[in-house]
């Protein structure tokens, strides 16, 4: 279904961003920079909130996950061994008159009369030959300059072709020859195609056709009626044309998304390197030293958090896709089922995987030893749904997306990305909206680790000797088919990343060897990955938090207020401290003796100026859910409030006083 092209809620939220200190764009002053994205005081609050709780959910709430937080740049034979030089390519078309590049998979339609222009001349140096001529045989003449290219059949032209015009070698040798010369010669060949949309004049498609020549080197083009071709029907939805300019797409090419940056003094082929396009990358090259110092054994996790970036063809929806972003990635290794079937007889079989991961009786929360890459996709699926649900974004704002056969790469066995109903999400024919990508969690087989290991020549396996007791007990037959099974794996896994010099042989020498390992209590661990972008999350939480109130007050003066209602978790500010009035010296202090109470805990705003509706409503516009009143009655106007206070709810407006002394531990129970 074609959705509208502006978004009255999204334009509201970018808008509140700028007007609250929630996000910036980059570099606003001298016109902004695209891809690119800043977060103000509030915003940078609420992502702190996130990427804090983020951490603690996944290191230190666990036992069996460790921290990491490696460079942005590192060995550039990391991104050969991870696939991404050769492979980490969006499939783009450029315009040929703006320069412009649209992801090939994200034109949006468009409809019209297609027309093609064959190519151009000089305007001076055609009609400077026209003049020699009386104006009855000028159309004639002008036949006979485009003999040599016939005018083609609508739709027998490709755009961007480029024939060299071999014009006449003699001309008479006078004025009039020179005239010719000189005109014959100024006509290129070059032709465009390119869509007037419905209902614009003709006139229109003429501009732009000369002003694509006059880009391409003419002065002042001269467009021939004969090579100007009209489509006669018309092109409806048609993801062929650029959507600003109307011309058609060059054809479909890969274009690297990795940002490159030189090291050193000297530019050359050895000085390049790569800002990261992800932060999981550093964690397979570190695998082996966070094994090692953290004390940890397989399964268990590294995590990180950190900034990546991508030269996006298109960045859109706001921060949704940006160039620099930041990513929340943790990377959770696990025996392989072979190991786990030699060690405990079989492997947990999960009954409905991804999305089905939603129903929570199939699956015990408590990891199992006995779980394979199966059952541990689901837990980790669940696990982030639990987390998504923690911070305020319910189960119905989210959806699943569960790869199929052909969108996995070669090397993953599953992936289930987690999506976010935003208000951009597009509906489908029925009208339901199933979101766009949060996180994705993928089961990623031992690709990564044994990547590194034959790019670096380092080990990368670990040595379980659980495995290798269980291995000696094993009867033959069945140690048989868990060896084929490994050897199987392993040698599809050589066999498609293979180097243009192994030969067969040494693939399947190599399994052969890695699959002899399990009996020796070696292994390539295989990982789940749970992969999540921070600016996406965040903009998911201010679209979901966003919710207006239209007001009529005595005079009939409409007014809508903007609450942001965020999880008090990620609330940017916990708490307003207002003393109900400045001019009074007992209140203000009073109320700044509880900002200090509360201010090593959580971040509190304190407030004295204008009415408490104007404090209140400014706070409910930041997200702050709770505010609390310092008044006359806190100072002992009724003796029994005495050091008590109101707390305000930013949600439904109640109110309650609660005691100074358990101020603090009613707000953390809140938000923590
Ligand atoms: N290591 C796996 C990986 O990077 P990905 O699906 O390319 O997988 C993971 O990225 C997450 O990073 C996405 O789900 C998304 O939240 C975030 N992300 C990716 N590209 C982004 C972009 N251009 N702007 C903002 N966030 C992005």
């Amino acid at each position: 279904m074609a959705e509208p092209k502006e978004n009255p809620l999204m334009e509201k939220i970018v808008s509140l961003c700028k007007r609250r200190g929630f996000i910036f764009q980059s570099s606003e002053i001298y016109g902004g920079i695209n891809g690119f994205w800043d977060y103000g005081p509030l915003g940078a609050e609420l992502k702190r909130n996130v990427k804090e709780l983020w951490w603690h959910a996944m290191t230190r709430q666990r036992d069996d996950v460790a921290g990491l937080e490696a460079t942005i740049i590192m060995s550039p034979q990391i991104w050969k061994a991870s696939g991404h030089v050769d492979t980490f390519a969006d499939t783009m078309r450029e315009c040929p008159l703006t320069k412009k590049r649209v992801r090939a998979d994200q034109v949006e339609p468009q409809s019209g009369t297609a027309y093609t222009f064959l190519g151009a001349g000089e305007t001076k140096k055609i009609e400077a030959w026209l003049n020699l001529f009386p104006h009855d045989l000028r159309n004639q003449k002008i036949k006979l300059l485009l003999k040599p290219w016939e005018q083609p059949a609508f739709g027998n032209v490709l755009a961007g072709e480029k024939n060299p015009y071999t014009p006449p070698t003699d001309y008479p040798d006078n004025l009039e020859g020179r005239i010719q010369k000189e005109a014959f010669e100024s006509i290129k060949r070059d032709t465009i195609l390119v869509l007037l949309p419905i209902g614009k004049p003709e006139e229109s498609v003429i501009k732009k056709a000369k002003e694509y020549y006059y880009a391409n080197g003419f002065y002042e083009p001269f467009l021939f009626e004969a090579w100007t071709i009209k489509q006669s029907g018309q092109t409806l939805d048609s993801i062929d044309y650029h959507p600003e300019s109307g011309f058609l797409l060059s054809p479909p090419r890969p274009f690297n998304l990795m940002m490159e940056t030189n090291l050193g003094p000297v530019v050359s082929a050895d000085s390049k390197a790569y800002l990261r396009p992800e932060t999981a990358q550093a964690i397979f090259a570190q695998f082996k030293n966070v094994l090692e110092t953290s004390r940890q054994r397989v399964p268990f996790g590294i995590a990180q958090v950190g900034k990546a970036f991508r030269n996006e063809v298109t960045p859109r929806n706001f921060t949704f896709r940006s160039r620099e972003f930041e990513q929340m990635e943790l990377e959770f290794f696990i025996k392989p089922d072979e190991v786990i079937e030699a060690i405990h007889g079989s492997v947990f079989r999960v009954h409905g995987s991804g999305s089905e991961n939603s129903d929570p009786g199939t699956l015990n929360r408590e990891p199992q030893p006995n779980w394979g890459w199966e059952a541990w996709h689901k837990y980790w699926v669940e696990e982030r749904v639990r987390f998504y649900e923690g911070i305020g974004l319910s189960r119905e704002t989210l959806g699943f997306h569960i790869q199929t056969k052909e969108e996995l790469a070669h090397y993953a066995r599953a992936c289930t990305d987690i999506l976010f109903k935003f208000p951009f999400s597009k509906k489908d024919e029925h009208g339901n909206v199933a979101g766009d990508e949060l996180e994705g969690i993928a089961a990623r087989s031992d690709f990564d680790l044994s990547q590194h290991q034959r790019f670096s020549g380092k080990p990368m396996g670990v040595f379980d000797d659980e495995l290798r007791a269980a291995w000696a007990k094993l009867p033959k037959e069945k140690s048989d088919e868990l060896w084929k099974r490994y050897y199987e794996n392993r040698k599809n896994y050589l066999t498609k990343s293979a180097k243009p010099d192994e030969t067969p042989e040494q693939i399947s020498q190599q399994a052969t060897e890695d699959a002899n390992g399990l009996a020796k209590g070696q292994y390539i661990p295989h990982v789940i990955e749970p992969s999540a972008g921070v600016d996406r999350l965040i903009l998911a939480l201010i679209a979901n938090a966003y919710s207006e109130i239209t007001e009529t007050d005595d005079k009939g003066k409409t007014e809508t207020r903007v609450t942001m209602k965020f999880h008090p978790r990620v609330a940017p500010i916990k708490a307003g401290i207002f003393p109900l009035l400045k001019n009074k010296p007992e209140l203000v202090k009073k109320a700044q003796e509880v900002r200090e109470l509360l201010r090593p805990w959580m971040n509190v705003f304190y407030d004295e100026s204008g009415s408490i509706g104007k404090r209140y409503a400014r706070q409910d516009e930041a997200g702050t859910p709770f505010c609390v009143t310092i008044d006359f009655d806190t100072l002992g106007e009724k003796p029994e409030l005495l050091d008590t206070v109101t707390i305000r709810y930013r949600d439904d407006g109640k109110q309650e006083r609660v005691k100074i002394s358990e101020l603090l531990d009613f707000l953390l129970s809140k938000i923590r």
